[in-house]
């Protein structure tokens, strides 16, 4: 790439961000359609989010994608928020429009469709368990609600963050959809275990090889879908090892990465995006990428 006649810049913010897969597909999918952009990922520390985020206006650039765990801590630093980025209460790509900072998520709508188009898996009332209360929860747990599932179980280490969660879903949850917040010690309790049709992995367990597995298997009676949001370059988490071991369909993050991406893309670039390419460019370059973080 002649980054010298790059004009247009996007990227991610995160910390870690060595795991990102976002640059291969997204960077593949500009080329595709010969835009003039390029995206790279950024090391963001705790401490300098704020100036990161002022820095998309001070460097002109497009926007840029926001990762774990910042996806609610970049709220008060934009100056607008989609209409479904502020009932979700998490941004996952800032859009540069107009010397205005808007939020979106497109997290939730990409796990949907990822979930329909790669998945088959059709959510409409279905009962769901969800591990993890972090920035990418908010967006799942909201699109499946919407979606029209019958009942949501919610799962997260830290209470008080779970429980939060579970009162802004209630905010705008339908009647209909049970809600409810399981203690994290409690998470593998048989009589819950045995009634849910779809299991997701939104918390960070599994982004290093040796995460433990927080859901026992032995207990499942029956199949059910898992979905771990996670993505491992180099090997698949336990979650998925797991769901193979016991023949349940599954999909992993890849999938929902990409779909998300192509969102974030068609938002930064009003072009609609090559799926088939991104999905590719992951595919063939998967394992090889390093930025040395
Ligand atoms: N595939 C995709 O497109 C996609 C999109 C978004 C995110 N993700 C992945 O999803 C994961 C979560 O992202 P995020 O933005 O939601 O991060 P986040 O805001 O930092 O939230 C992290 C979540 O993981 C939980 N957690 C962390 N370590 C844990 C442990 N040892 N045991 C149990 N729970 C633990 C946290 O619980 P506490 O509240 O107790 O800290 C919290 O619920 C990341 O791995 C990210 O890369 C993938």
């Amino acid at each position: 790439m002649r980054v010298s006649l790059v004009k247009k810049i996007v990227g991610v913010y995160g910390y870690p961000i060595g795991h990102t897969l976002s640059p291969l597909f997204q960077n593949a999918a500009f080329k595709e359609l010969g835009l003039n952009f390029i995206y790279l990922p950024f090391l963001v520390k705790p401490k300098d989010l704020k100036k990161a985020i002022e820095a998309v206006k001070a460097l002109n650039m497009v926007g840029v994608n926001i990762t774990v765990p910042y996806k609610r801590a970049v709220l008060p630093y934009l100056d607008e928020l989609s209409p479904e980025a502020s009932k979700i209460g998490a941004v996952n790509t800032i859009h540069h429009y107009r010397g205005k900072l808007i939020g979106y998520n497109t997290d939730g709508e990409g796990f949907i469709n990822s979930l329909k188009e790669e998945g088959n898996f059709e959510p409409e009332g279905k009962n769901v368990y969800l591990l993890g209360a972090g920035g990418a929860a908010y967006g799942i747990a909201f699109s499946l609600i919407k979606a029209g599932i019958k009942s949501l179980a919610l799962t997260n280490r830290t209470k008080e963050k779970g429980e939060l969660l579970l009162k802004h879903l209630k905010k705008f949850s339908p009647q209909g959809c049970i809600l409810r917040f399981i203690e994290f010690n409690k998470r593998n309790s048989a009589t819950l275990l045995k009634e849910i049709d779809l299991l997701v992995n939104a918390t960070s367990v599994g982004m290093n090889s040796d995460d433990p597995l927080l859901i026992n298997f032995e207990i499942f009676s029956r199949e059910i879908f898992v979905y771990d949001i996670v993505y491992n370059k180099d090997k698949k988490t336990r979650l998925i090892e797991a769901a193979e071991e016991r023949k349940f369909p599954y999909l992993e993050g890849e999938k929902m990465l990409i779909y998300q991406g192509a969102i974030s893309f068609e938002i930064w670039t009003k072009r609609k995006a090559p799926i088939e390419v991104m999905k590719r460019a992951i595919k063939e370059k998967n394992a090889k990428v390093s930025y040395g973080w």
